[in-house]
């Protein structure tokens, strides 16, 4: 499989809300969501993005409080954390003020319940008017939308999207070492619409087709494949059971 970053819609529309972001004036709120459901590519292109824009990428983590987060951006901004979460706070707004810098906190999820975290994030925002993006799951709208203060002030939410045919086709030829017919490409994109389950079958089509020496995968041969996957999951579903109620 080739390691290749490829730019799906989703990947598109988050360019475009960075951009946005950007160019707002001072003083205009610069903060933002993109969520969506697992596998469709949020934390690959956040950290994609993040290098492209040398942005801060934050991944949130289950319990993470006020002061960890705080813990987390200083040492991103390259400063050794003081002792007292005052100073903590201090030293990102210091360092952010001096050189800013666009930070992305990903798997917000985890911190959405935590109104303390949050309002320390949309300090953070106010006092240094650097662009904040949000980055969680479907939940996590719902979640912010508990604190106004914050959801009015997202200028932007953008939601990761199922792939279209086109962004099955893209990833498909992009990655995929062997031709797949198009028949067989659109009954990927009738089965699929994770990265991830896409990512295993192309690992699997490139396999069948070296042992094989196939050259083009045509829906035949794919719909062999699918049936295989299928019966590996049906006994490793099964192997799980017998363990469970062994
Ligand atoms: N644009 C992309 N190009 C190539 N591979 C990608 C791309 N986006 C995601 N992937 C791969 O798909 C898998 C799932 O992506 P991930 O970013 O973890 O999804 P999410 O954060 O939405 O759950 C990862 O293995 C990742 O490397
Ligand atoms: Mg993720």
């Amino acid at each position: 499989m080739r390691k290749v970053f490829v730019k799906t819609q989703n990947v598109k529309s988050f360019i475009t809300l960075i951009n946005n972001l950007q160019n707002k004036p001072d003083g205009v709120s610069k903060m933002a969501l993109v969520y969506g459901e697992p596998g469709l590519g949020k934390s690959r292109t956040a950290l994609w993005l993040a290098a492209q824009n040398d942005a801060i990428y934050i991944r949130s983590a289950n319990l993470m409080t006020g002061r960890w987060f705080l813990e987390e951006l200083v040492e991103e901004l390259d400063e050794i954390p003081r002792y007292w979460t005052s100073d903590l706070f201090k030293q990102c707004i210091n360092k952010l003020t001096e050189r800013p810098q666009m930070i992305i906190i990903d798997e917000v999820d985890y911190l959405a319940s935590d109104q303390k975290t949050i309002e320390t994030i949309r300090d953070i925002h106010d006092k240094t008017n650097v662009p904040i993006i949000f980055v969680g799951m479907t939940l996590a709208q719902k979640k912010l939308q508990r604190y106004r203060h914050l959801y009015d002030r997202l200028s932007d939410i953008t939601q990761f999207k199922p792939f279209s045919k086109n962004d099955v086709s893209e990833i498909i030829t992009q990655l995929c070492e062997v031709e797949l017919t198009e028949p067989a490409i659109n009954l990927i994109h009738n089965q699929s619409n994770r990265f991830r389950q896409i990512v295993r079958l192309i690992t699997k089509i490139e396999a069948v087709a070296a042992t094989n020496n196939i050259e083009k995968i045509d829906e035949q041969i794919l719909q062999e494949i699918l049936k295989d996957e299928k019966r590996k999951n049906i006994e490793n579903i099964k192997r799980v059971r017998n363990i469970l109620t062994r």
